[in-house]
């Protein structure tokens, strides 16, 4: 297998909806370059979390967006996943209900200003970084922007998979509905809502395995010289 080299401070973003894959895209890629992975979907369970843990509901906007302001201080991210008071907390964010609840605050502009500072010093010194906004807003200067779909339904079917992997006996029917509803709400927000940015490459995965799409992207950033085979 080779060996890559990325440019000092090299930012990957990788964008795309739930099930696209990105995640787990994100974190081969940073692992065949060396790069930290950070996952900014992971900000905004957390503050979904937080705020069903709370009893607030998204409703009270101001009352969120508060919350999400002082969670900041207590906060370590990072490749190792999230960290609130000194808790990880990443299994306990993977849950229907917080992807919900996320996909909630993540349309609150002020949410997501307080979450926006963060993600750009994190990145600072290179990462790869999955979301929905980091090639159009979080690092619009990143040198190297992918975007990742998938049909509804293969996503869905990828979803149920992972679930069914996990003991859960869930309606296939049924993600298919909440990742529709996300989708719509991902991307009809007002602010940064779910779209490629202008510059970045559109893969669509859905009849490709995750090596497939690894290597797409890895030879789209050789080509630019973003990146070199270590011999
Ligand atoms: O990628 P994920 O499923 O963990 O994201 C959870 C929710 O957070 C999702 O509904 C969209 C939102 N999100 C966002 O709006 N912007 C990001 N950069 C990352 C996630």
């Amino acid at each position: 297998m080779t060996a890559w080299r990325a440019q000092p401070g090299l930012k990957v973003a990788i964008d795309g909806p739930s099930g696209s894959g990105k995640g787990t895209v994100a974190q081969r890629v940073a692992d065949m370059l060396g790069l930290p992975v950070l996952d900014t979907g992971l900000l905004y369970r957390l503050t979904g979390y937080l705020m069903i843990r709370q009893g607030l509901t998204a409703d009270d906007e101001a009352a969120v967006a508060k919350l999400a302001e002082s969670m900041l201080g207590d906060v370590v991210w990072n490749r190792q996943g999230i960290c609130y008071r000194g808790q990880w907390l990443n299994d306990e964010l993977r849950g229907e209900d917080t992807g919900s609840a996320a996909s909630q605050v993540a349309a609150m502009p002020q949410v997501r200003q307080y979450l926006l500072s963060l993600q750009q010093q994190a990145a600072a010194d290179g990462c790869v970084m999955d979301g929905r906004d980091i090639g159009t807003v979080v690092l619009p200067h990143a040198r190297a922007k992918f975007f990742l779909t998938a049909s509804q339904r293969e996503r869905a079917r990828r979803r149920w998979t992972q679930l069914q992997q996990a003991g859960r006996n869930v309606d296939i029917e049924q993600i298919h509905a909440e990742i529709k509803m996300r989708d719509q709400r991902d991307a009809a927000r007002k602010y940064a809502p779910l779209k490629p940015a202008a510059d970045a490459i559109v893969i669509d995965s859905t009849t490709m395995r995750i090596d497939q799409v690894v290597d797409r992207i890895i030879a789209v950033m050789a080509r630019r010289h973003l990146i070199e085979a270590i011999t």
